[in-house]
């Protein structure tokens, strides 16, 4: 009798210890970094492209150590922002030091999300952020010199600005032939706009992972614009000619409902010669 009882509590034990440590890794929200690899025949060269989305102007300590560390550890040769980089309903200061440490640390290119719309003071966000020294690109595409080899970078706004069809068409049309291109937007869910255009490779955000994820199982309960089982929540989408990598995002604090099994990240992309 008394061994079956002891054997029910440690097996009692081992449940609650199980249950606790899956607690722990579920509602993990440390940031990560995540390492993506993209072959191109139009690279003579590695290029190491550091994608930060959807900081929400959130706060990773102070001047932002914890997300500064991670992309200088990284090395990377510039940074995509994606948007969603300052927030309408948290305070801006967290997004300003990040902003001001990007601008003078990397060169750094910068398109607006719907939630920088949201605050309406657009014109105020952009001013924020050339005044930190990140590009803001607006529907025009700028020739790269990286490592001695060009590659060309356009970025459009968020669909909150209504001209946004006219700035994806501009921008791919500016392009220079047979040099990588890469289109940086804030929203995966637009996809089927964007190919047409055959960008080497997209770079987004929006979609915060879709929230709730299940290792293995489910890549996202719900995203924005996207709704319930979100096809694009977040990794790497490959295309006949474009390949699109979603960050999962840096949000954390801004959101009401947590991350679950889905850890804000910093998003590494090398792109390698084939
Ligand atoms: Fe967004």
């Amino acid at each position: 009798m008394k061994s079956s009882r002891k054997k029910k509590w440690i097996l009692g034990g081992v449940g609650i210890g199980a249950l606790l440590g899956l607690a722990i890794l579920a509602f993990d929200i440390r940031l990560k970094t995540v390492y993506y690899e993209v072959k191109s025949n139009k690279i003579e060269q590695e290029i190491t492209i550091g994608l930060i989305a959807d900081l929400h102007s959130c706060d990773y300590g102070p001047n932002q150590i914890t997300l500064t560390d991670a992309i200088e550890q990284t090395k990377p040769d510039f940074l995509l922002l994606a948007g969603d980089i300052i927030d309408d309903d948290m305070p801006e200061q967290k997004a300003i030091e990040f902003l001001d440490w990007a601008g003078k640390n990397y060169p750094s290119y910068y398109v607006t999300g719907n939630h920088e719309y949201w605050t309406k003071q657009i014109e105020r966000m952009r001013q924020i952020v050339r005044q930190a020294g990140v590009t803001v690109l607006e529907g025009e595409t700028l020739a790269l010199d990286i490592n001695g080899q060009t590659i060309d970078l356009s970025g459009i706004n968020d669909t909150e600005e209504k001209w946004w069809p006219k700035e994806l068409e501009q921008a791919a049309a500016s392009r220079h032939n047979d040099v990588f291109s890469i289109l940086l937007s804030h929203r995966p869910e637009q996809i089927e706009n964007y190919l047409p255009h055959q960008y080497d490779l997209i770079t987004v955000g929006h979609a915060h992972g879709g929230q709730w994820r299940i290792p293995g199982l489910l890549n996202g309960l719900l995203a924005p614009n996207q709704g319930l089982f979100p096809r694009y929540a977040g990794g790497r989408y490959d295309f006949e000619k474009s390949v699109m990598i979603v960050s999962r995002g840096l949000a954390r604090e801004s959101t009401r409902i947590p991350r679950i099994f889905n850890r804000p990240e910093y998003v590494v992309i090398r792109v390698l010669p084939e």
